[in-house]
């Protein structure tokens, strides 16, 4: 599988290269491709000091999307659509947004737009041969970067493509210990992002880290 990651040298793009890159091709974007190379080589250098395998590269966030088969929009949601704007060629793509679009005052709340969730805006934005998922919006980036920690977190996976879905929940089932879990059409995407300022807000209230999700 080859795998872009536009936005991938923040903190959840850096991360999911991290275990990403292991197991398939990861072709990491930004608007300056330099610093995506930076953040290929940070990668590369994690892995070899653990004697783990790396087929990370850095290149435009343009070139990550031509490049790869699977395309996963790491920015904030504030320029989420600015930045599909900025790009083409999303059609026959399967575009996964782990994308929470939330507000953070005295507690984080969940702050949609109004097509319902940061995934069903993608939805609009992105041409009809673009197949839209959401996964991976409720494992922190902190949780991806500690290689040595247990990584057994469920991830819900949306869409309302059938064979896309199937795509990403077998990019999910890639990652040693991950589980996916089909939650259904992206109608139910707004559910998904919405845990995400419930973890934030349990990890602020109970003074925890990376707290995530398992189901069983
Ligand atoms: N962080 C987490 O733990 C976590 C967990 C689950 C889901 N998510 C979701 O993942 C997404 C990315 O989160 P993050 O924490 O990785 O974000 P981030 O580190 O703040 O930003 C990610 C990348 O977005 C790009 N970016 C910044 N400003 C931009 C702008 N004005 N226009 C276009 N691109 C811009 C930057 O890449 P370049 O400057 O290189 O272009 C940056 O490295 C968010 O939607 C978030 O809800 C995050």
């Amino acid at each position: 599988m080859k795998v872009g990651i536009v936005g991938g040298t923040g903190d959840i793009g850096e991360g999911m290269a991290l275990r990403i890159s292991q197991v398939h091709e990861v072709i990491l974007g930004s608007r300056e491709e330099e610093r995506a190379c930076a953040s290929s080589d940070a990668c590369h250098l994690a892995l070899d000091e653990k004697g783990l395998p790396c087929t990370c590269s850095g290149d435009s966030n343009q070139d990550a999307v031509d490049r790869a088969g699977v395309v996963i929009l790491a920015v904030p949601f504030q320029h989420l659509a600015p930045t599909l704007a900025s790009l083409a060629g999303f059609e026959g793509k399967v575009v996964v947004s782990p994308v929470n679009p939330m507000v953070r005052k005295d507690f984080f709340f969940f702050a949609p737009p109004p097509e319902g969730s940061a995934a069903q805006l993608v939805r609009r934005l992105l041409p009809g041969k673009a197949a839209v998922c959401t996964a991976f919006n409720n494992i922190a980036a902190g949780s991806w970067k500690a290689l040595d920690a247990p990584f057994t977190h469920s991830v819900a996976v949306c869409g309302d493509d059938t064979a896309a879905k199937a795509v990403v929940m077998e990019l999910v089932g890639s990652i040693p210990r991950l589980a996916g879990f089909d939650a259904g059409p992206l109608g139910v995407s707004p559910m998904v992002e919405a845990i995400t300022p419930l973890l934030l807000n349990i990890a602020k209230y109970q003074k925890m880290r990376d707290v995530g999700i398992r189901f069983s």
